[in-house]
């Protein structure tokens, strides 16, 4: 009897390491492959190749890093456990979980369309930007941040990054991808970041309803999409802010939309210490909106409709408060947004997804389990 309890827990225990190891999108060491094509895919055009050779081959070997496990400390957490492609580079929870269970303190961000275009790639991704990154702001060139989450004890748990290119060179698909990245097997950990920058902004969403719209197509939105538009852009100054009719990206603003009276996350007042900061966040991309949720820097809302209803009377007189969300009187805003505008701005917000680059394989997990 108890010979069978041992085989039955043993049996256990086995089918629960499989089971672990089947949610988990990297596999150990040793029994993945990295499944790349045979020639090199185009991330950037021959504009940003001459201004920074090797900028593909950089981007293809950013791509097998950035689904790499063995950047954080257990081998088990990547970039990619917490920006997944299908949902918009986002992972569709409130808080991510990083290294050994830990919850992030803020919801996981599409990194879609970080910065600008393929033209304005070179100066965005080496120079400082006037498009900070993070909710808070605390970061805004995209190539140093690369470390942020690596080094987090939360996110990926590396105290100490310089130990990264051994354990990488130890990995026998890595000298290789080096080699035609920059000439030579050498890793270090500025090209390691080099190469994760190259990979995410290279990931842009532009191939939407809304943008073939833009581009003079006026039937590539129907009645209700178009109703949402102009509810968005004129009625509730939604724009204003998101600013989806002028740029294809991120607003540099920061503002506080009133979602409590009291402050329980201070946002871009810790970067900058002016009680006047306190409360605001980063104007976030509606591209792929859609996919996103849950919504805000908290994720405290799970679907566009709540979002909605909170804009439509639950803005809270909180002290920074943006003027655009206020009344006459200083106080508040109630836009009390009828349920027929919901739905048009929610048709609306739909079109802002690009399809496309959820599936594109060039943006894709290239580890294949054995
Ligand atoms: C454990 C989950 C987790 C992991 C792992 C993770 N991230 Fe994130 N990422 C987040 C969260 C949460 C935020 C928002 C953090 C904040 O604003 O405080 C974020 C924000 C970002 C942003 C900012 C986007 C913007 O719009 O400003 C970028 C870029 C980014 N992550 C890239 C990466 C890269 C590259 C890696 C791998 C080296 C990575 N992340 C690993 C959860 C994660
Ligand atoms: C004063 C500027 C401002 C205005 C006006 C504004 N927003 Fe926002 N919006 C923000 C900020 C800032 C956030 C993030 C707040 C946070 O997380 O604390 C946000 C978050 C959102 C989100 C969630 C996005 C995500 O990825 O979590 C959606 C959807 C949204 N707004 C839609 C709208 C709509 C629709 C309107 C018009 C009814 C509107 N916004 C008006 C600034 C604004």
């Amino acid at each position: 009897m108890r010979k069978l309890i041992f085989v039955a827990s043993i049996a256990g225990f086995i089918t629960f390491m499989i089971s672990c190891h089947k949610s988990n999108i990297q596999a150990p060491a040793g029994t993945t492959t990295v499944d790349l094509p045979a020639t090199t895919a185009k991330y950037y055009n021959s504009t940003t190749e001459g201004y920074n050779p090797g900028i593909n081959d950089k981007a293809t070997l950013g791509r097998v890093l950035f689904y790499d496990g063995h950047l954080s400390l257990n081998n088990a957490i990547s970039c990619g456990s917490c920006h997944q492609q299908a949902m918009g580079f986002a992972d569709g929870k409130r808080f991510s979980t990083g290294y050994e269970g830990r919850l992030t303190g803020r919801n996981s961000q599409s990194i879609a369309n970080l910065k600008g275009t393929d033209t304005t790639f070179y100066s965005d991704f080496l120079a400082a930007t006037n498009f900070p990154l993070f909710w808070d702001g605390r970061e805004n060139i995209v190539k140093n941040l690369i470390n942020r989450p690596i080094t987090n004890h939360v996110e990926m748990g590396i105290d100490d990054p310089s130990v990264l290119p051994a354990k990488l060179a130890s990995l026998s698909f890595y000298p290789p991808l080096f080699q035609k990245a920059y000439g030579d097997p050498n890793i270090t950990t500025d090209r390691i970041s080099e190469c994760v920058a190259a990979f995410i902004v290279s990931i842009q969403a532009h191939n939407t309803k809304f943008d073939r719209y833009k581009a003079g197509d006026v039937t590539a939105l129907n009645a209700l999409e178009t109703q949402g538009l102009n509810l968005f852009t004129t009625k509730y100054n939604c724009d204003n802010c998101h600013r989806v009719l002028t740029s294809n990206y991120y607003s540099s603003g920061f503002v506080d939309i009133g979602l409590d009276e009291s402050y329980a996350d201070k946002g871009n007042g810790n970067v900058t210490g002016n009680s006047y900061d306190y409360g605001k966040f980063g104007i976030p991309s509606l591209r792929n909106v859609a996919l996103t949720g849950p919504y805000m820097h908290d994720g405290r809302f799970k679907t566009l409709n709540d979002v909605l209803e909170h804009y439509s009377h639950n803005i809270q007189n909180s002290p920074n408060l943006d003027i655009l969300l206020k009344d006459g009187n200083d106080k508040a805003r109630a836009m009390n947004i009828s349920d027929q505008e919901k739905q048009a701005l929610i048709a609306f917000l739909n079109t802002l997804t690009d399809y496309t680059m959820i599936t594109d394989p060039k943006f894709s997990n290239p580890f294949k389990t054995k």
